[in-house]
């Protein structure tokens, strides 16, 4: 066993502000990697570009990353920056600016990289330091070496095959106020998924069960939100954001499981968001495992079973219909990943699968 998280991790209110001497010790330039809009809206752009102009420190900004950002995108960062000097990377927002993020800074460390250097386990996989700020709820993208990305070239979405860990994580829950409602349920959604999957992961261990109940403890305090019961309070963005890293601390401890390795075609081909799509699969995943693992899971999530976990999620997103050819052809990508139908703690056979894909 192992338990590897190699991220300087700060969770409190007005961290990138406490943090500012440690953020201004990473270099002289930054590249400060966004979306289109929301660090603009939340003040984490601010915040940030606050502390580096007061260290005077350089920055770049680099604010082209889409939802489910692509290997295009990554390259055209490349390609804007590979001379400007840049010492480090600040990733802010949801996993989409994350995950680009440290894909950057990979590349700007080697000239050389092209699209396949990301998929190449044997090229040196040193990139340059990054620093996550989530501004959404859900990926746990600031505490794992994870960055998935689209190939357009496949038609599908696929991690990176080097992990590129955040040197340091800002955890500030002020900068989800601004969240649509919908962001944060597929978020806080996407972190149960990611809970459930690494429980059950096959490389699952007694780390991975720690950070797993922890982040439960959290998560189940939110789901009146989620459900609309009760608008958002500071110490509920709070435990939002504590239930989303702790969860990331779990994928990165094992990995995620089928529901998200089903996903990724249903977000390529139907723009179903994240959250969303490995949602639609979790209630038959969790019906597929061993009843004592599964009750054990549902119970500290606040479920009392599969049907409640189902009834839930068709509340905070509405009844999600997924046309056949999308579902067989997510079926016949999965049932020949090995790796995948292995990864989990129970067998899972073609017949098996078939059933967590239809339901
Ligand atoms: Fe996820």
């Amino acid at each position: 066993m192992r338990f590897y998280m190699p991220v300087r991790l700060f969770d409190e209110e007005e961290c990138v502000k406490k943090h500012a001497a440690e953020i201004a010790a990473f270099g002289k330039k930054a590249l400060i990697v966004t979306g289109k809009s929301s660090a603009f809206r939340n003040g984490s752009f601010e915040d940030v570009s606050g502390v580096l102009k007061d260290a005077g420190i350089g920055y770049e900004l680099f604010s082209e990353v889409e939802e489910n950002p692509s290997t295009d995108t990554v390259f055209k960062a490349k390609e804007l920056f590979a001379e400007a000097g840049i010492d480090f990377v600040i990733g802010i927002g949801g996993g989409s600016p994350m995950d680009a993020a440290k894909a950057i800074a990979l590349v700007l460390k080697h000239p050389e990289a092209d699209i396949d250097y990301l998929y190449d386990k044997t090229k040196d996989p040193s990139a340059l330091p990054v620093i996550c700020i989530p501004t959404s709820c859900g990926t746990g993208s600031e505490v794992t070496g994870i960055s998935v990305l689209t190939r357009h070239d496949k038609k599908t979405k696929i991690s990176m095959v080097h992990m590129v860990f955040p040197t340091m994580s800002l955890v500030d829950g002020k900068y989800i106020r601004s969240a649509s409602k919908s962001l944060i349920v597929n978020s806080a959604v996407d972190a149960l998924a990611h809970m459930f999957e690494s429980a059950l992961n096959a490389k699952t261990d007694a780390y991975v069960h720690m950070t797993v109940s922890a982040g439960l403890k959290q998560w189940i305090k939110i789901k009146g939100v989620l459900t609309g019961e009760r608008e958002a309070s500071e110490e509920d963005r709070r435990l939002l954001m504590r239930a989303s890293t702790l969860a990331g601390m779990s994928i990165a401890g094992c990995g995620t499981a089928l529901p998200h390795a089903l996903s990724y075609i249903l977000t390529y081909d139907l723009g179903l968001p994240h959250g969303r799509a490995v949602g639609y699969f979790l209630p038959s995943f969790m019906a597929a495992a061993p009843q004592e693992q599964r009750d054990v899971l549902l119970k500290a999530a606040g479920f009392a079973d599969v049907a409640e976990l189902k009834a839930f999620l068709d509340t905070v997103f509405g009844r999600q219909e997924v046309p056949e050819n999308v579902l067989a052809k997510t079926f016949e990508a999965v049932k020949h990943n090995t790796a995948k139908m292995n990864g989990v703690v129970f067998p899972v056979d073609e017949n098996i699968l078939h059933g967590i894909v239809y339901g």
